[in-house]
């Protein structure tokens, strides 16, 4: 099992918190405010802590669970506490006033983004995007894509979605993470003007005769 900090206080670290310490992770939030941190820490409960955005993140991997906006000001912010250490970005960068286009260029996306402004030692990966909040806390096993390079970062990261009770899908290298940016856009979508509501994910269903 792994070492998480979680940094954001909203939602998202909520029900992602509650999952990784019920499979066995260690997890800690960071926050900007110290009592709601702490609060958050107690409410999730399994051993979780609590530490202020000045603290550096303990975490061997760091989930970022803020607005698509503060993802890179964050890591910037944290600097050389990031060095070595496994970035996952789980944001969204979609308008929902218009359900517009990404706010990053065509070309690009936050968690590209964030590996230009992280230390070279780490790992910067996007995943979770696409799963609802609300999907999360049912604690059901769903497809959770992920992207970023391969070697030891993806396996452990591989293994910490695992530990989530989901399935870890890998769509490529962090060059994908743009995809993955377009498809958050493509869940909200269906769950507003085709599904009509927001409990489903996507999913990648094999051929029962492909024989892999
Ligand atoms: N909700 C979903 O279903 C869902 C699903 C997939 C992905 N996402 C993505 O996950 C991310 C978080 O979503 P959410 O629903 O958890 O949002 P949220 O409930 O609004 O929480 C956002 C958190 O980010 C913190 N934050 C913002 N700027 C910060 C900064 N500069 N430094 C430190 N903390 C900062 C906020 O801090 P304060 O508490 O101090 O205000 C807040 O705790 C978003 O990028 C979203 O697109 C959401």
């Amino acid at each position: 099992m792994a070492s998480i900090s979680i940094i954001g206080l909203g939602n998202m670290a909520k029900v992602l918190g509650a999952r990784a310490a019920a499979g066995g992770n260690a997890v800690e939030f960071v926050g900007r405010d110290a009592g709601k941190a702490s609060a958050l820490a107690r409410t999730v409960g399994g051993g979780s802590a609590s530490v202020s955005m000045d603290a550096a993140p303990s975490g061997d991997l760091v989930i970022l669970a803020v607005p698509w906006e503060s993802a890179v000001p964050v890591v910037q912010q944290h600097g050389t506490a990031l060095d070595g250490k496994i970035i996952i970005d789980i944001t969204n960068t979609f308008d929902l006033g218009d359900y517009g286009g990404r706010h990053v260029p065509a070309d690009t996306s936050v968690a590209q983004q964030i590996a230009e402004v992280a230390a070279e030692t780490a790992q910067v990966f996007k995943a979770f995007n696409t799963i609802f909040g609300t999907v999360f806390s049912r604690n059901e096993q769903v497809d959770a894509f992920f992207a970023g390079n391969d070697g030891r970062a993806k396996e452990e990261v591989a293994a910490f979605i695992k530990s989530l009770g989901l399935r870890p899908v890998y769509a490529g290298p962090l060059v994908m993470a743009r995809a993955l940016e377009e498809a958050g856009l493509l869940v909200m979508g269906l769950g507003r003007w085709g599904e009509k509501n927001y409990e489903f994910s996507l999913a990648v269903r094999k051929r029962s005769d492909a024989g892999v």
